[in-house]
């Protein structure tokens, strides 16, 4: 664990206002350049210059589109605040560079089929500082790979074999984490196979760990960590290596689980650690009333999870309740293909649509952001809201601060919305102190104990959710810093026309912040030509840490 913040990285920057620009706001003394957009070269080739790629071959090298979640890696015997790896999840193409019209996965070619693939996945660029202080991607480094749609994948785990052989493709790479060992973790967020009837339904939906270095396994599915609408990871590390890795399920409504290896890490010898992540135990949250949790294994055999279980549905989203259904557990395999009935047999609590997940250095706590679930009719103490516009972020804190622990304690952290929206409703208040904000999505803390919320609402003046319109005063998607203990929230970054803010990375001195714009829909990043999702670099002018 890292110790608790300095005072030097104290928050000092003065707030954005919110706003309806289509550009990228940052605070007075900072500046926001864009490093890689969708298009752009990740592998040696020709990138995205206003034409349509000639053939799927041209865009499996581009960087693909819809940004998202990101981790940076240190390279061995390498300064890594001024150089290192970024790797980065895509997880929907931006169609609009790729082909004309609208894609029509009943109607499209086997090229444009291919073609949208090589948008999603991951992309790994070689990343360096210059002396200007402005980041670029280093053409030509070996390291620079990107994984697609169309790449082979291998599986392990309970239910690798019925995966059998090499699988094609990931699909909607949403969020990410990361290992204590430094692999990449690139969550699929949908399980529906809607682009090749041909693949078997069980491809899509897990965890998916890559070695950025390339001296480990190949990317390999880890379905012990369970098939659902993956978000993100979030790991929880003792002092004796043994770990815990956290994931939210952004279904509507889904769990929140953790997956906890059977073995302590090594720090010592990397290759020890491969295929760490098949062997271990998969657990789903149950919140009390009380304030009290648990973990509930989901192993085959134990919390009701046999043959002819008996599953409860979706209970949240009527006031009628469902009519349960009969669900086998015959093996593991069942248990992880099945995540969700699973879950609900073994009495997980059903959330307002987990999204990202975050640990404290301390560990002393644990965060969720519950976006939003305006469908919610049933409302339970963890999620307390019928419609629920806005959101909240939960706070968890695990018995002993242990990641092995099966209790936990927990309360709502913040629920979001804004005052100023009264006259519609308690659903739409919230209690957040300072700038408040809509449907929070992205989430991490920092190195230094810093909590930083990113956001994912509908367009302003848009119809929103559930019939609402969503009021000006959110202005565009925008990303805040938090305060644990006051709840006081500022605005740090506003972003463009039609995008929600994504993806979070930084360099070890945090003076650099990787942020990405996923599916902008203005006249950005660059003017005149068709917006792309991108990531960008926020720096100081300064050079002192982002947020000091
Ligand atoms: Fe892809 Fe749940 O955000
Ligand atoms: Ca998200
Ligand atoms: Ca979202
Ligand atoms: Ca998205």
């Amino acid at each position: 664990p890292t110790p608790t913040p300095p005072p030097s990285f104290a928050i000092s920057f003065a707030a954005v206002a919110a706003n309806q620009d289509d550009r990228v706001t940052v605070p007075d003394g900072y500046t926001a350049d864009v490093l890689l957009k969708a298009g752009d070269s990740v592998e040696a080739g020709t990138p995205y210059s206003g034409s349509f790629p000639a053939s799927p071959a041209v865009a499996e090298k581009w960087a693909g589109g819809g940004h998202d979640g990101m981790e940076y890696f240190a390279l061995p015997e390498v300064d890594a605040n001024t150089r290192g790896l970024l790797a980065m999840n895509y997880e929907y193409p931006d169609f609009n560079i790729l082909m004309a019209g609208d894609y029509d996965p009943a109607a499209a070619s086997a090229d444009q089929k291919a073609i949208a693939l090589s948008a999603v996945g991951i992309g790994v660029v070689e990343i360096a500082k210059g002396g200007d202080g402005k980041w670029t991607v280093q053409a030509g480094s070996t390291y620079n790979r990107r994984y697609t749609g169309n790449s082979s994948y291998r599986a392990g785990g309970p239910a690798a074999g019925l995966l059998s052989g090499s699988i094609k493709g990931m699909l909607n790479n949403c969020s990410s984490g990361r290992t204590p060992w430094n692999t990449y973790l690139t969550c699929e967020e949908t399980m529906d196979n809607y682009l090749d009837p041909a693949q078997p339904e069980t491809n899509y939906g897990w965890v998916v760990e890559i070695d950025p270095l390339r001296e480990l396994a190949v990317p390999t599915k880890r379905t012990a960590m369970g098939r659902f609408n993956h978000e993100n990871v979030a790991f929880m590390a003792s002092t004796d290596r043994r770990v815990a890795f956290y994931m939210g399920d952004d279904t509507t409504p889904g769990c929140i689980y953790k997956f906890v290896p059977d073995r302590a890490y090594s720090d010592t010898n990397r290759a020890a650690n491969t295929d760490l992540l098949d062997y271990g135990t998969l657990y789903v949250a149950r919140f009390n009333g009380d304030g009290t949790g648990e973990w509930r294994a989901l192993v085959v055999g134990e919390n009701g999870l046999t043959a002819g279980a008996l599953d409860p549905g979706n209970t949240s989203q009527s006031t009628t309740p469902p009519t349960p259904t009969t669900v086998d557990f015959n093996n593991q395999a069942d248990v992880l293909i099945k995540c969700q009935q699973a879950a609900r047999v073994a009495g997980g609590t059903v959330m307002d649509r987990p999204e990202w997940l975050t640990v404290a250095p301390d560990n002393s706590a644990i965060f969720c952001t519950l976006t939003n679930n305006s469908g919610r009719r049933v409302a339970d103490p963890a999620n307390p809201r019928i419609r629920n516009l806005h959101g909240h972020i939960l706070k968890f804190s695990e018995e002993g601060d242990s990641p092995l622990a099966t209790k936990f304690s927990w309360e709502i952290f913040l629920s979001a919305g804004d005052p100023a929206l009264a006259a519609g409703g308690s659903n739409l208040v919230g209690d957040i102190e300072g700038d408040t904000f809509s449907s929070p999505d992205g989430l991490r803390i920092d190195p230094q104990g810093r909590m930083w919320v990113q956001t994912d609402h509908s367009v302003p003046g848009s119809s929103g959710v559930d019939g609402t319109t969503i009021d000006g005063t959110f202005g565009h998607n925008a990303m805040f810093y938090v305060d644990q203990q006051n709840k006081q929230s500022k605005r740090f970054l506003v972003g463009p026309l039609g995008c929600e803010i994504t993806g979070l990375a930084y360099t070890p001195d945090l003076t650099t912040f990787f942020v990405n714009i996923q599916h902008p829909t203005g006249d950005w990043p660059v003017a005149g030509e068709a917006p792309r999702s991108s990531t960008i670099v926020v720096r100081r002018t300064d050079s002192q840490p982002v947020g000091n």
